[in-house]
């Protein structure tokens, strides 16, 4: 050991790893939403910058969703979309995300007149430029899950064309929002179309939700991740059927901490999962509401959690496990790593 050896928190943020769970419209730091308010003329219900911030105390989910939706309202041209994306790639390359599958909230902007064509073009142009710089990248279209699946349908059949004109890219559907009340078996015709033209299936479930709403996900949904899932440790046969399966969740500490499903990140559940065998990652969720980027969240549930060097290396390998790159790009992805980690013995 050399006396510049660095500690698990050090290794870990200098570690390449893959992003599975980021809300694209969750990136949009307040100073941005200021600028593109003035640039664009809208209103806001804060009058600085700092009384927006001051008004992230959340209590569950909805009270987040609330500001969320709010904030967004400033996103107009493809231009925004394309700041907003770039903001948030030099951000991950800033933490060495090699790899990111990002979300992103159509229904939020097509109810305000933005055309869905302008929100992709503006996303996809901020990912291709990433992608030079050494970040890879898919995209997935989010449903809203408080409004009708007829809406849902709607704009499914509204994306049919980018599905094919990005197919490099828009490789899937998830489902989010406001979750109790509004179980996956709610979405069970738009996912089966979904499937039907062979996309990749995600749905936030067990977030606040019970562990019933993962078991939906999984046999009326047939996902192929789940986003959050740790409320799933509630169900034991759940769990076994998780980590036999190999179904990722894509876990989201500092998210969950600030939603209060956790009053305290040392009472979180990604360790018990870990321990039986569920192949858990770690993201940011919203990281311009809730306080930190992918880093943040590895330095944050290290030190909770006291995870050890081999936790943190099957994360970060389950993150691209988990992904939705080909075999050989995993691979690739894989040997990265094992290449950082190897060279790498910690204090
Ligand atoms: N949309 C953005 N962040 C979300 C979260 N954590 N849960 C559900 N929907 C969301
Ligand atoms: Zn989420």
């Amino acid at each position: 050991m050399t006396e510049f050896a660095p500690t698990l928190t050090e290794k870990t943020a200098a570690a390449p790893k893959a992003e599975l769970h980021i809300h694209i419209e969750g990136s949009l730091e307040p100073e941005l939403i200021f600028r593109l308010a003035e640039r664009n003329g809208v209103k806001l219900a804060y009058n600085s910058i700092d009384a927006l911030r001051a008004a992230y105390a959340f209590t569950d989910l909805q009270s987040f969703l609330d500001i969320y939706y709010a904030g967004a309202s400033v996103l107009l041209t493809e231009q925004d979309f394309y700041d907003m994306t770039m903001a948030y790639c030099e951000r991950a390359l800033a933490d060495n995300v090699v790899h990111t599958e990002i979300f992103f909230d159509p229904q939020t902007h097509t109810e305000r007149g933005v055309a869905i064509d302008v929100v992709v073009a503006g996303i996809e142009r901020a990912l291709a430029d990433a992608e030079q710089r050494g970040l890879s990248s898919k995209l997935i279209l989010c449903f809203l899950r408080h409004l009708p699946e007829e809406d849902a349908l709607a704009t499914f059949d509204a994306a049919l064309p980018l599905f094919d004109r990005y197919r490099h890219r828009l490789i899937g559907v998830g489902l989010d929002s406001s979750e109790r009340g509004h179980p996956p078996s709610k979405f069970e015709r738009v996912f089966a179309k979904a499937r039907a033209k062979g996309l990749k299936l995600v749905a936030h479930a067990g977030e606040e939700g019970p562990p019933s709403y993962v078991y939906e996900a999984l046999d009326l949904l047939k996902v192929d991740r789940v986003d959050h899932g740790v409320r799933s440790i509630e169900d034991p046969a759940l769990v076994t059927r998780l980590a036999d399966t190999r179904v990722a969740l894509t876990v989201c500490p500092l998210s969950n901490l600030k939603l209060c499903v956790f009053d305290d990140l040392t009472k979180h559940t990604l360790k018990a999962l870990l321990d039986e065998g569920v192949a858990v990652t770690v993201n940011s969720d919203d990281p311009a509401y809730f306080g930190g980027y992918v880093n943040e969240n590895y330095r944050a549930t290290v030190e909770a959690l006291q995870l050890t060097d081999a936790e943190v290396y099957t994360i970060i390998r389950n993150s691209f496990e988990a992904s939705f790159v080909t075999d050989a790009e995993r691979d690739a992805l894989i040997a990265r790593l094992d290449a950082h980690w190897h060279a790498n013995a910690i204090t």
